[in-house]
């Protein structure tokens, strides 16, 4: 079957509404080909692009959730963080346009008040700007942490108590979902992880609860079109039972 084929067969059966991906081992890239991390980064940011083009032209799913910077990698050298947050803006910068004529709205997901104001800036004009658009879903988890984002949720969900807009008996998941920073994401259908860990790192705690996992030893800068379609051929392979059926 060529390439374009196997495309549209995927295409033809039930696709994930929502795609998350932990782009992981662009370190473990540039160490193996004796290069700075750094070059490890920029080329893991060309996969990015390359994935949120091929995943919106081909409309392969509405929401598409890329991990770009943790709460925990604060904890990375000084040099690094500071390399990241540059990129994130330039990429940002550089790409709003062709994002915007897309049609793609994009949302950030995290602490955004811990990000230099250069690229807070540029989150927020970016979010702005794209705010009515109605193609691809791209939101970007940064300085983002799942359990920030349940904890988040918690703060909103007192302080509607405590103010009277909610009584605590009528709190249920669906409204819980509501108060959350991540609240207007839909359940992850399929996560993808790249880079050969097989652990989630504090990503989309509560919209991971039925995700299917997907886990690959190829690291992010060399993940292409192919790898992204094998693994929408993998979830459309998995039967889901959301606990309900037998087997
Ligand atoms: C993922 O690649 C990018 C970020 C976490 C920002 P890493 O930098 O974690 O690469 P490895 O895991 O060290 O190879
Ligand atoms: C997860 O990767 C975070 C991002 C991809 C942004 P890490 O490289 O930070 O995760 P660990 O340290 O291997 O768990
Ligand atoms: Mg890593």
């Amino acid at each position: 079957m060529s390439w374009r084929q196997s495309l549209e067969q995927v295409k033809s059966r039930p696709l994930p509404a929502h795609v998350a991906i932990i782009m992981d081992g662009n370190g473990r890239w540039a160490k193996a080909r004796g290069l700075p991390r750094a070059e490890g980064h920029r080329r893991g940011e060309e996969t990015a692009e390359r994935v949120v083009r091929f995943v919106g032209e081909e409309k392969l799913a509405g929401y598409l959730t890329l991990f770009a910077f943790s709460t925990e990698n604060w904890g990375r050298p000084a040099q690094e963080v500071r390399f990241l947050m540059g990129l994130l803006e330039a990429f940002l910068r550089a790409k709003l346009e062709e994002l915007h004529e897309a049609g793609v709205r994009l949302r950030a997901l995290g602490q955004l008040d811990r990000l230099p104001q250069g690229l807070r800036q540029a989150v927020e004009r970016a979010v702005r700007q794209t705010r009515d658009n109605t193609g691809l879903n791209l939101s970007v988890a940064l300085s983002y942490g799942g359990r920030w984002d349940l904890v988040e949720g918690a703060r909103a969900v007192s302080h509607a108590v405590v103010h009277g807009e909610l009584s605590a008996a009528a709190l249920d998941e669906e409204a819980f979902r509501t108060y959350l920073p991540s609240g207007e994401l839909p359940d992850v259908d399929l996560l993808i992880r790249t880079g050969g860990e097989r652990r989630l790192s504090n990503y989309l705690l509560w919209e991971l609860a039925y995700a299917e996992l997907l886990f690959t030893d190829v690291l992010w800068p060399d993940l292409t079109e192919e790898h992204v379609l094998e693994a929408l051929i993998e979830f459309q392979e998995r039967t889901r039972r959301f606990g309900r059926e037998v087997g």
